[in-house]
């Protein structure tokens, strides 16, 4: 009992002397350098299927959220990956070892969806998992063991041939033993095609509440790392570290993560939920686009195109914003020291781009202090809006309404 005592004392000190979840002081896994080539340096931004449709996918209605992407004008506002994720594959392998489409619900085959997209001016995503099954089959929502661990070769050559030109990449084990090594083995088989593949891994799903995409940094591993478990459609989940997260448990959670982001390489705080239903607010859904493009984070949207509106619209191809998240300098925001509810992003013209979050569920009143960024008396662009307004002494003389983000640019 005393051994115990001692042990679980030393246990104590020891996760407070270093941080439980590693966080403040990441391993730098996979060298250096940018995971994939070739790539453009600003963050992804696209629309993923997982979010409003997960299993009930089929090429029809892809190609119909591919056709509403470009006549939406998501497209031309730069959102032209779409990615099929978790459940478009037969649930065994052909007898050449090689992943397969469901030949019901994708009866033309990956290679044909691929080149549709590309014929529309978009890119085309895909998803598998990196362990031995997918997440749907590790919930057993879906049948088979398809994963790509020992695979990683052939079907990095299958997807190149299939003309993809993104792969969500997913741990989906309760074991995490061999995470690194299967991660950078698709990366190095990705890089091995020759074609230039965005790499979007998450190694969270299945591994309790200390996350290996939090713990480490994988940002030479991929081109973006997923950094909590899955978002849903909420402000805060009220879930811990291992269930859905909301928008703004993210944002608490990414806060001493977003300077591992850089050029061609970003943290993923997982895909938007704007337009998607659920509970949040039109405020909350301004303030998921302003902190995800603060954090310099992809850009995946996660609603139904088809039956979007135009706020929803309006929100997700706001130019201002979306100049923010693709600024070239790629500096993702830090918070305030001061006021956590401000986050400054450093931008390639000189300027900065400013985030003032209320989280609550009250307005924040006038004024809001941004005297200790520096900033006395300037006349600044209000990004949602696009109109000036003055900061005297340090000050700007406007409420912000209960979960809305104001963001201004400084130039
Ligand atoms: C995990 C991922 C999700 C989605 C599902 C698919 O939960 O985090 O984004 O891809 O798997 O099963």
């Amino acid at each position: 009992m005393r051994f115990l005592t001692t042990l679980t004392a030393t246990v104590l000190i020891l996760v407070s002397v270093v941080g439980c979840d590693g966080v403040d002081d990441p391993r730098h896994l996979g060298g250096t350098g940018v995971a994939v080539p070739g790539l453009p340096s600003t963050p992804p931004m696209g629309w993923n299927s997982w979010n409003s449709f997960g299993c009930g996918i089929n090429e029809s209605m892809i190609r119909a959220q591919a056709d509403a992407l470009v006549s939406s004008g998501m497209a031309a506002a730069g959102y032209r990956y779409v990615v099929v994720d978790d459940c478009w594959y037969t649930p065994a392998r052909d007898s050449n070892g090689r992943l397969q489409a469901d030949p019901t619900r994708f009866p033309s085959g990956m290679a044909a969806l691929g080149a549709y997209l590309h014929s529309r001016g978009l890119l085309f995503g895909i998803y598998a998992g990196a362990s031995d099954r997918t997440c749907a089959q590790l919930a057993g929502t879906y049948p088979g063991t398809t994963g790509s661990a020992g695979h990683e070769t052939t079907d990095a050559q299958t997807f190149a041939s299939w003309g993809v030109d993104y792969l969500k990449y997913d741990w989906c084990s309760t074991s995490g033993d061999q995470q690194e090594s299967r991660f950078t083995a698709m990366r190095d088989a990705l890089r091995a095609t020759g074609r230039s593949i965005v790499y979007s891994i998450n190694a969270n799903s299945g591994r309790g509440t200390v996350l290996p995409g939090a713990r480490d940094d994988w940002g030479s591993v991929a081109t973006m790392s997923r950094i909590t478990n899955d978002i849903s459609a909420t402000w805060t989940s009220g879930q811990g570290a291992d269930g859905y997260q909301g928008v703004y448990d993210i944002v608490r959670a990414a806060a001493p993560m977003t300077q591992r982001a850089g050029p061609g390489r970003f943290i993923d705080p997982d895909m938007l939920e704007i337009g998607v239903g659920g509970a949040l607010t039109a405020a909350q859904q301004r303030s998921h686009l302003a902190l995800w493009a603060m954090m310099a984070a992809p850009l995946i949207a996660g609603n139904d195109l088809t039956t979007m509106d135009s706020t929803t619209r309006q929100v997700l191809t706001n130019p201002g914003v979306i100049a923010i998240d693709q600024d070239p300098l790629v500096s993702a925001a830090s918070r305030s020291s001061t006021d956590p509810d401000i986050w400054t992003r450093k931008l390639a013209d000189g300027g900065q781009a400013i985030a003032v979050v209320n989280p609550t569920t009250a307005t924040r009143t006038a004024p809001v202090d941004l005297g200790a960024l520096g900033l006395r008396d300037a006349t600044v662009t209000d990004v949602w809006t696009g109109r000036m307004v003055t900061v005297t002494d340090g000050r700007v003389d406007t409420d912000i309404a209960a979960g809305d983000t104001l963001l201004l640019r400084t130039r």
